[in-house]
């Protein structure tokens, strides 16, 4: 075939994925476990796909899984438009996949042999659940392991049976708390900045990777701060309104870079600042 016949793929064209498993995780957040329907999804630890609903419209979505495993797995907040009739899938249902794409994602073989703290504030969980797995996956390859995880209330946390399982292993440290105190929750009550404390890992050289909503950001920077933590071992994730996901249209433009092409995962010290909403 000459050069002039071949027809370069549309990269605005979604492919199809067919849904495994769809599990309400609460009245806001829905689990699912999706295979494309032709070539298995290619990504990396914190990479997002555009997924759409015809006749709808599209929405960036984090892979929550890990690509060490099959197929791949997302976790959907009912919000607007396209995500409540996410929120509505049921196995065996359609969703068109674009991407993977983010080219700023988790530096999985830069951390080799380092001591890890994920610090995460509700959905935040999501993202980095994909490298916390990915690590476990390849347990040997890195140092010590934190996970902190704050959620606004005991009813709201995620992967609850993953966190207890995470909290038996003696390979990996895992705190958890809640913003509001209930009878049924015996655990640590307050935002997730009190577990810092908790980190046994040298401040000086562990790296921190932190997901949450936009205002946690401020105070575990500030945080981190406090125990000299260099800007060079804090990677942060960032979420920017998006349209086209691969670096066309200019609406997560943030100061000289690009949410969706050059993150969503950025090491601190690239950005000058972290915005406080999005
Ligand atoms: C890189 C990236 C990864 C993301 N990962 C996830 C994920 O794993 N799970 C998940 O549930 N969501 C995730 N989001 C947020 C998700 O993309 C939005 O919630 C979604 O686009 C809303 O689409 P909608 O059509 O349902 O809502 P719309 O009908 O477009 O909007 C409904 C309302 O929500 C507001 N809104 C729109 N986008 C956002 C946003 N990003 N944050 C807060 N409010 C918003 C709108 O201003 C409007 O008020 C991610 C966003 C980005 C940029
Ligand atoms: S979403 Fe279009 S440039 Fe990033």
């Amino acid at each position: 075939m000459c050069d002039c016949c071949v027809v370069e793929k549309d990269i605005y064209l979604p492919e199809m994925a067919t849904v495994n498993k769809a599990e309400l995780m609460n009245e806001t957040e829905v689990y699912l476990h999706l295979s494309m329907d032709g070539e298995a999804l290619q990504y990396k630890p914190g990479q997002f796909v555009e997924v759409s609903v015809a006749g709808i419209g599209e929405a960036p979505i984090s892979i929550s899984s890990s690509p060490t495993q099959e197929g791949f797995e997302l976790v959907v907040r009912k919000i607007g438009n396209v995500t409540n009739k996410v929120y509505q899938l049921q196995p065996g249902d359609k969703l068109g996949i674009r991407g993977a794409y983010g080219e700023g994602c988790y530096p999985t073989e830069e951390m080799k042999g380092k001591d890890l703290v994920f610090i995460c504030g509700g959905i935040g969980l999501v993202p980095q659940r994909s490298f916390i797995n990915y690590v476990l996956d390849n347990r040997s390859d890195y140092g010590s392991v934190t996970v902190l995880s704050g959620t606004k209330s005991h009813t709201l946390r995620l992967f609850i049976d993953e966190l207890e399982l995470l909290d038996q292993r003696d390979d990996i440290n895992l705190f958890e708390t809640v913003d509001e105190a209930h009878e049924d929750w015996n655990g640590n009550v307050g935002v997730v900045t009190k577990l810092i404390p908790k980190i046994e890992s040298d401040f000086s050289s562990t790296k921190f990777f932190i997901c949450g909503p936009p205002i946690m950001y401020k105070f575990v920077l500030m945080g981190l701060e406090e125990k000299n933590v260099p800007h060079d071992n804090i990677y942060v994730n960032l979420e920017r309104k998006m349209k086209c996901g691969v670096g066309k249209c200019g609406h997560c433009q943030m100061n000289d870079k690009y949410v969706c092409v050059d993150g969503p995962v950025f090491r601190y010290s690239d950005l000058g600042s972290v915005p406080e909403a999005i």
